[in-house]
């Protein structure tokens, strides 16, 4: 419009956004790493691509860059030293890229259930560079975490049904690993406290979380 300011938050890729809201970093993060995250992919589009649990999903949208940092720097404070980085719902790729940015881990693994996205974060991938990231076309709720010390990141992917059978069928990783699971946008946290995990952080405002499995005392 003649005379009117280009305000950046009223570009297309901005808008039609729940939960959290893109900034200018998230523009910058895309465009600096030629990388294409933004956008809405809708339930009903995933259904082309996806075999089972759509009822339980949410749908596709990016990780802010914002959360994603105080979310990795809350996890770096931990010190726990991770072998994986492991990004549950994985879409386009954002959180794994970022990680491999900005965490020392052996591996980065996107774990996604329709395949369209997959094939959308490989071609991510192949302008980005391997830098030991994989995406593998899996649902959550049968996914087993590899033997490691992982860093498991949700940005609130699915429902509590799906959370809860995830953690269900890797109750034995947590209680051999000292991994821990970041939420974004937690809004099943509940299910995690329920099925014995401890919150090690959250910020409220953001619901932003990080969750440990609380290992049985030894009965002395
Ligand atoms: C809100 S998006 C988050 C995308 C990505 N983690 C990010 O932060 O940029 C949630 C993603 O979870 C995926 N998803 C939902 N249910 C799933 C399941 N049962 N197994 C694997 N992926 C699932 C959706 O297809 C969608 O891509």
């Amino acid at each position: 419009m003649k005379g009117r300011v280009l305000n950046v938050f009223d570009l297309p890729i901005f808008n039609n956004r729940s939960g959290y809201r893109a900034g200018i970093e998230d523009y910058l993060f895309e465009k600096m790493n030629r990388l294409s995250l933004e956008g809405i992919v809708s339930q009903e589009i995933l259904k082309n691509s996806v075999k089972s649990n759509l009822k339980h999903a949410t749908y596709y949208q990016p990780i802010t860059c914002r959360n994603l940092k105080l979310i990795l720097d809350k996890a770096i404070k931990t010190k726990i030293p991770f072998d994986c980085f492991i990004d549950i719902g994985s879409g386009k790729g954002k959180a794994c890229f970022y990680a491999a940015q900005t965490l020392k881990c052996k591996k980065f693994i996107g774990i996604e259930f329709s395949l369209s996205l997959v094939k959308a974060a490989n071609k991510n991938k192949a302008i980005f560079g391997n830098r030991n990231i994989s995406f593998l076309n899996e649902d959550a709720a049968t996914y087993t975490l590899p033997e490691a010390k992982c860093l498991i990141f949700l940005y609130n992917p699915f429902n509590d049904i799906i959370l809860e059978k995830f953690v269900a069928n890797n109750y034995g990783h947590f209680k051999r690993h000292a991994s821990i699971i970041a939420y974004a946008y937690d809004v099943h946290r509940e299910t995690l406290l329920l099925n014995g995990f401890r919150t090690l952080f959250r910020a409220a405002d953001r619901k932003l979380s990080l969750y440990q499995f609380k290992t049985p005392k030894p009965l002395s």
